[in-house]
C-alpha cells in the first residue's frame, strides 16, 4: 500500500502535512482530508470516497501501534483480500475498553460488540481494518449512533450479517498498543525505546 489518505481535524491536518509532505521522500503518495468534526470512524469512507475510487481499502487508526516479527507477512496476506472485510484481533486484559469479538472453535467470529459492559471475550478489535469497495456504500447508509457518530462496529456488523467478516490474529508474539491517552503514549514510547536501545536497530 503506497497510496495513503491522512484524515484528521482541520487544526491537526496541516501539521501532518508539514511533517510528511507528499510522501515522495519515503516512497509514498500521501494525500490529506479534513474531518470537520469527530463524527465517527466510519465517516472515513465517505470523506475518502474519491480517494478510494474502485479499489479495496485498509484503514488504520492514528493512535494504534503494531509491532511483531511476522507482521509484514500478515499485512501482505490481508492486503490480498478481495471480498468482504477483515479485522485483526489481539488479546487484551481490559476488553471493555475496545471493540470486542467473540470467536468459535473454528476461529469464526460469532459476535462483535463495541466496549461490552459484560465480558464476552478477551479479543479486542485492533484499529487496522481491511475492506472491499462495498465499504463506501455501506458507510454512506449508516445512521449515527446514540453518541452521534457513524460507528465502525455498525459497519463491521453489516459485513458480519452478510457472512463476509473474517478475523486474523496478531498472536502473543506481537504487540498492539494504543497511544490514545498520555499514559498509553508514554508506555508505547518506553516500549520502542527499550527495544531500540537494546538492539541498536530502528
Ligand atoms: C476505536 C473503535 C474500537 C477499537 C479501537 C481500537 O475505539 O471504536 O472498536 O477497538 O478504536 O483502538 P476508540 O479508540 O475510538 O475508543
Amino acid at each position: 500500500i503506497r497510496d495513503i489518505l491522512i484524515i484528521s481535524t482541520p487544526q491537526d491536518l496541516p501539521l501532518f502535512n508539514q511533517l510528511l509532505g507528499d510522501g515522495s521522500k519515503i516512497g509514498l503518495n500521501i494525500n490529506y482530508a479534513e474531518q470537520p468534526s469527530p463524527d465517527g470512524l466510519a465517516q472515513a469512507f465517505i470523506i475518502g470516497k474519491k480517494f478510494i475510487g474502485n479499489d479495496n481499502v485498509a484503514m488504520i487508526l492514528g493512535d494504534n501501534f503494531f509491532y511483531g516479527q511476522n507482521f509484514t507477512k500478515k499485512l501482505l496476506d490481508c492486503s490480498k483480500l478481495n471480498k468482504g472485510a477483515k479485522i485483526l484481533l489481539h488479546n487484551v486484559q481490559k476488553p471493555e475498553l475496545y471493540g470486542v469479538a467473540k470467536i468459535n472453535s473454528k476461529k469464526k467470529i460469532t459476535h462483535i460488540i463495541e466496549k461490552p459492559k459484560k465480558f464476552i471475550s478477551n479479543y479486542a478489535i485492533t484499529g487496522l481494518y481491511f475492506f472491499d469497495n462495498k465499504v463506501i456504500e455501506y458507510a454512506s447508509k449508516l445512521k449515527p449512533s446514540k453518541r452521534g457518530e457513524v460507528e465502525i462496529i455498525d459497519l463491521l456488523n453489516k459485513y458480519k450479517r452478510n457472512n463476509k467478516l473474517s478475523a486474523d490474529f496478531i498472536g502473543r508474539g506481537g504487540a498492539w498498543l494504543d497511544t490514545g491517552s498520555i499514559e498509553d503514549f508514554y508506555k508505547t514510547t518506553a516500549f520502542v525505546q527499550a527495544i531500540e536501545n537494546r538492539q541498536g536497530l530502528k
